[in-house]
């Protein structure tokens, strides 16, 4: 899957923007509260509402009245994405409506659409439309020839509140709802903590690193056992990036838990992952992330640049972008020159708030950065010295 555009309305700093064009490595900056993690939010607030309900997703955001821009309380929160996902073998550009209102103080959702064209010519047929609630879905999208032979199934969900992505999502005959929703299942909107990944872990199965990281121990063995190349290149590069490391492994404790131990080299006894630096568990944990043989569709990323040594930043971008070239779409925030300057021009955008809503644009809308990158300047280096303040309007 890939998104190609983002519409949202209303919701926080963002009153009415449209990001188009998106490409698989998408890198944010912008001064403080212009809005990179509120962007990255909408992703967990669609995860969360497919997870839960509306009114929960939005609850956990401070409630309807907090999360709508403010001054806009009696408008809808409107969030339309546009992606490419296959169907049933088949390439289509599929969009998704979402829109949150109010009725009698209670979130609902007004409207959600799915929709894509079958063909190269014609209107986009709504594969899945809902109403308060009340709607249907086409139970034989491939099959059927004519728009007279769709198979409409109407259903009314248990309540206002809950998506039909996630009601009707479950079932096989709904293609598309089906694999939307199992896409959203597996985005990754990464809330990594060090804290959290120190100490011995249950050795409960995993192949993918959770959102906290809470699990890295257990995914580092899952990795080291059945894909052993992936984790003598994952160690490759902590050799070559943390002086003195020169093995990590995940060893069982006597009590059936795992935990990471990390060889220095200048010492007999490894460190336990309670005592090893934060950069060294930072480090370990995006390699972890971004050498998953199985990339997620979508993964977001704040701030990577936190504990790291500058100088490892660029390494660090490009593993960014060649995991965005594997499959899996990255978005990433960052306060950091030193990160922007390996990231290619068409992938940075740049937020600006002004009265207290924020708008988007890209780079490439500037020829001047564009003229400035062809002749040799570094991105970072452009940013640092104010060739950003002025892109295009
Ligand atoms: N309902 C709302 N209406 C308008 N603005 C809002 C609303 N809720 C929050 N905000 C504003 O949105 C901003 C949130 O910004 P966000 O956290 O996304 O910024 P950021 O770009 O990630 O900043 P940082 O670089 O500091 O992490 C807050 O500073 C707040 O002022
Ligand atoms: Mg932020």
């Amino acid at each position: 899957m890939k998104i190609v555009s983002i519409k949202i309305k209303n919701y926080r700093v963002f009153e009415n923007i449209e990001i188009k064009n998106i490409p698989a490595f998408c890198v944010m900056i912008g001064a403080n509260g212009t809005g990179k993690s509120t962007l990255f939010d909408i992703f967990g607030f669609l995860r969360d509402a497919l997870k839960n309900n509306i009114r929960q997703a939005l609850q956990i955001r401070g409630g309807f009245n907090e999360v709508v821009t403010r001054g806009k309380q009696n408008e809808d929160i409107e969030i339309e994405l546009k992606f490419r996902m296959e169907i049933l073998s088949t390439e289509r550009l599929v969009t998704y409506v979402l829109v949150v209102g109010q009725h009698r103080q209670k979130p609902i959702i007004k409207r959600e659409i799915l929709r894509y064209k079958r063909g190269e010519y014609g209107s986009p047929f709504h594969f899945l439309d809902f109403q308060h609630g009340q709607g249907y879905a086409i139970k034989n999208e491939e099959d059927f020839k004519s728009d007279e032979e769709l198979e409409r199934e109407e259903q009314q969900l248990e309540s206002a509140d809950i998506l039909a992505l996630k009601g009707l999502g479950q079932f096989q005959r709904f293609k598309a709802a089906n694999a939307f929703r199992s896409l959203i299942e597996n985005w990754h909107v990464s809330d990594f903590h060090i804290s959290d990944a120190r100490g011995s872990k249950d050795a409960l199965y995993a192949e993918h690193l959770s959102p906290t990281g809470d699990n890295m121990a257990v995914v580092a063995q899952y990795i080291y056992q059945e894909h052993p190349e992936v984790f003598e290149e994952i160690l490759k590069r902590m050799q070559a990036r943390v002086p003195g490391v020169s093995k990590v492994e995940a060893k069982n404790t006597e009590d059936g838990r795992l935990i990471l131990k990390f060889q220095d080299q200048a010492f007999k006894d490894p460190f336990i992952d309670r005592y090893v630096s934060d950069g060294t568990m930072k480090m370990f944990a995006y390699l972890i992330l971004l050498f998953d043989p199985k990339p997620h569709p979508l993964l977001c990323v704040e701030e990577p640049e936190n504990q790291l040594y500058p100088s490892l930043l660029q390494k660090l971008a490009e593993e960014f972008a060649s995991y965005a070239h594997r499959g899996g779409q990255v978005f990433v925030s960052t306060h950091s020159p030193y990160f922007l300057n390996a990231v290619p021009l068409d992938s940075i955008f740049w937020l600006i708030k002004d009265q207290g809503i924020t708008k988007i644009q890209k780079a490439t809308d500037s020829e001047t950065l564009i003229n400035l990158v062809e002749a040799g300047d570094l991105p970072g280096y452009l940013w640092n010295q104010g060739w950003f303040e002025g892109v295009a309007p």
